[in-house]
């Protein structure tokens, strides 16, 4: 047993992330008077949420006609009825109250004439049940909306008195001998000291897995640390198989250049010059949604009408718009298409290609965030002491695509439902669990065995190996050839996680080390992912499957289950829940309107 001591902290709420969801979760878990940690990776205001650009998604009606139920219609539609409709529900319901809570804790969102929150168009959110024309749904701080958020959360999280464990990296959950989730153990990375915290609830809120591929909008701190704990735990993953590409990442560098760019009028073309999107989605063209946006130009490239030199990318315009309007509502990206791409959006289009961007799978959770470890006997049961919120949750509200601005509002709604949940379910005046000490042991053994750790192959041989892989077999489109190919060389390239070599050994800013850690998590997430979308035998939002290019919903409208344990992933499946919070009679929408459909637009 590897000997290293350590410090115990005792919470009553320990929030794993300090991105938009973990700061939420934090803010609201402190507001209620229960003692709260945030214990982070990097600082709170680093966070990949601060990337975030264009916006969050609420109905507030600020530049026309618009209502919390065609909010719940598009995600519906957008999920590619895949997503939970209770989960979908609370989302769309909850969405106004949580983006105004947002406005009076300081957001400095952009302004409307008189004095509103500006709202601009995204892909897939329509008017009239998706009759009607595209709404300015989208609430924007020009395009910084996720940094404007992260930094208010964060300030009024310390006015709360939450106390923030920063570069503090998470090694693996404690779990007791019957399944309730303890605490955490955690390396800080600054000083090379151990820190183990016992929670009555520990919120995981790490982000994505984006890193899991070659190419992706996410920041290299997107390793899907909250999964790969999840998975070494025993519990479950839920439909991996999703991954969405950003149609316009800056190509070559894959840098996100917003949706927004299209919702303030911006639009693509091909080699010949052509709008292209009219063909594909003639009501919504370029505002259709991302998975539908992304195969297209993928087709055009294809068929040989890409643009550059190799013909490989797509031209994203917005030299026809106003410099006023450029320098106003798009600062952000009219910055990076400079330093990323050399272009001045002012004369020139940017270079763009589908870029990895969001998972809309992780761990499952209900509509509280409570994590749930589904079974034959029981597909919803609770895991207790341990949720999950923001993008490394899956509640499920995007199902198998997600609308461009439903990930920021997932996060503030979800991590705002997990401390509501928090609240009744915690007594401030009860103790602290009694550890699991074996649960604690695990943690440091597998931690000394990596930092010990002299195989054949370097850590960044592998995830290159891992991201190389991913890119190619699990793309935009996919084919069963490729995807069984694709199966294969992962369980290979996992199976070598046992032979990994570290040459660092300290304890201190040890980079090596810590991206060992984060191969592990970014391993079965990235396992888990292939496995699901070789299984999975139609096509369903972003899992287009070149030789089943329908969507079945007689057989296939379930939710994938993903245990996965060393390079091995055992699968099973949960039903979707169709039942919404509330009935016609009762406010709620009509289950005629949200049946499934032809997915057009
Ligand atoms: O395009 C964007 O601004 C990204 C937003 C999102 O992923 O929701």
């Amino acid at each position: 047993m590897a000997a290293y001591e350590y410090e115990t902290h005792d919470y009553d709420v320990v929030v794993v992330g300090a991105g938009g969801a973990g700061l939420r979760a934090t803010l609201g878990m402190a507001e209620q008077g229960l003692r709260t940690a945030c214990v982070t990776k990097v600082f709170p205001t680093r966070s990949h949420t601060v990337a975030a650009q264009g916006g969050i998604a609420a109905s507030l009606s600020n530049m026309g006609p618009d209502h919390w139920q065609w909010h719940m219609f598009d995600t519906v539609k957008g999920s590619d009825w895949l997503g939970d409709t209770d989960a979908m529900e609370y989302l769309a319901r909850e969405a106004p109250k949580a983006v105004y809570e947002l406005e009076h804790y300081g957001v400095p969102f952009s302004r409307t004439e008189e004095g509103k929150i500006y709202q601009r168009p995204f892909g897939g959110h329509t008017t009239e049940f998706g009759d009607g024309p595209p709404v300015q749904r989208t609430c924007a701080a020009a395009d910084r909306t996720g940094h404007a958020i992260l930094h208010t959360l964060y300030g009024q999280s310390l006015k709360q008195k939450a106390e923030f464990y920063v570069e503090y990296f998470a090694i693996d959950l404690i779990m007791s001998e019957d399944g309730v989730c303890q605490g955490v153990v955690c390396w800080k990375l600054d000083d090379g000291t151990f820190h183990v915290f016992n929670a009555k609830t520990v919120v995981l809120a790490t982000g994505g897995y984006g890193r899991a591929f070659f190419s992706a909008t996410s920041a290299h701190t997107c390793t899907g640390d909250g999964g790969g704990m999840v998975a070494r735990a025993g519990l479950a993953l839920q439909d991996m198989e999703f991954v969405q590409f950003h149609p316009t990442g800056i190509y070559g560098a894959g840098c996100l250049i917003t949706e927004g760019a299209r919702g303030e009028g911006g639009y693509l073309t091909n080699s010949e010059g052509e709008r292209f999107m009219e063909r594909y989605a003639p009501t919504y063209k370029d505002l259709a949604p991302r998975d539908y946006v992304s195969r297209s130009m993928t087709l055009e490239i294809r068929e040989g009408r890409g643009v550059g030199e190799r013909k490989d990318h797509i031209f994203l315009n917005l030299n026809h718009l106003p410099p006023e309007a450029l320098a106003e509502r798009l600062p952000g990206i009219s910055e990076s298409a400079k330093v990323f791409a050399g272009v001045d959006v002012t004369k020139e289009p940017i270079p763009v290609l589908p870029t990895v961007h969001y998972n809309m799978g992780g761990i499952p959770t209900n509509y509280w965030g409570e994590v749930i470890n589904p079974s034959a006997k029981d597909p919803n049961a609770v895991v207790p002491g341990l949720m999950a919120v923001g993008e490394a949750g899956c509640a499920s509200v995007h199902g198998a695509n997600r609308l461009g601005s439903n990930s920021l509002i997932d996060l503030v709604v979800f991590g705002r439902a997990a401390a509501i949940r928090a609240g009744k379910l915690l007594d401030p005046e009860s103790a602290n669990p009694v550890l699991n000490q074996a649960s604690v042991d695990k943690a440091f053994d597998r931690f000394d065995g990596l930092r010990n750790a002299k195989g054949g192959i370097a850590t960044a041989e592998l995830r290159l190996e891992m991201q190389h892989t991913m890119q190619s077999d699990a793309a935009v489109f996919r084919e069963s050839k490729t995807l069984s190919e694709g199966v294969e060389k992962m369980t290979a390239i996992a199976a070598k996680v046992d032979d990994l070599s570290v040459t660092d050994r300290s304890l201190i800013w040890n980079s090596d080390l810590m991206e060992t850690l984060e191969l592990t998590n970014l391993m079965p997430n990235a396992l888990a992912t292939i496995v699901g979308a070789e299984a999975r035998k139609e096509s369903r939002g972003a899992h287009a499957h070149e030789d089943f290019p329908n969507r079945d919903d007689k057989e296939w409208r379930k939710h994938s289950i993903a245990r996965v344990d060393g390079n091995k992933v055992d699968l099973s499946y949960r039903a979707v829940i169709t039942d919404p919070l509330s009935t016609e009679d009762e406010g709620g929408i009509s289950l005629k309107r949200i049946a499934p459909k032809a997915r057009t637009f």
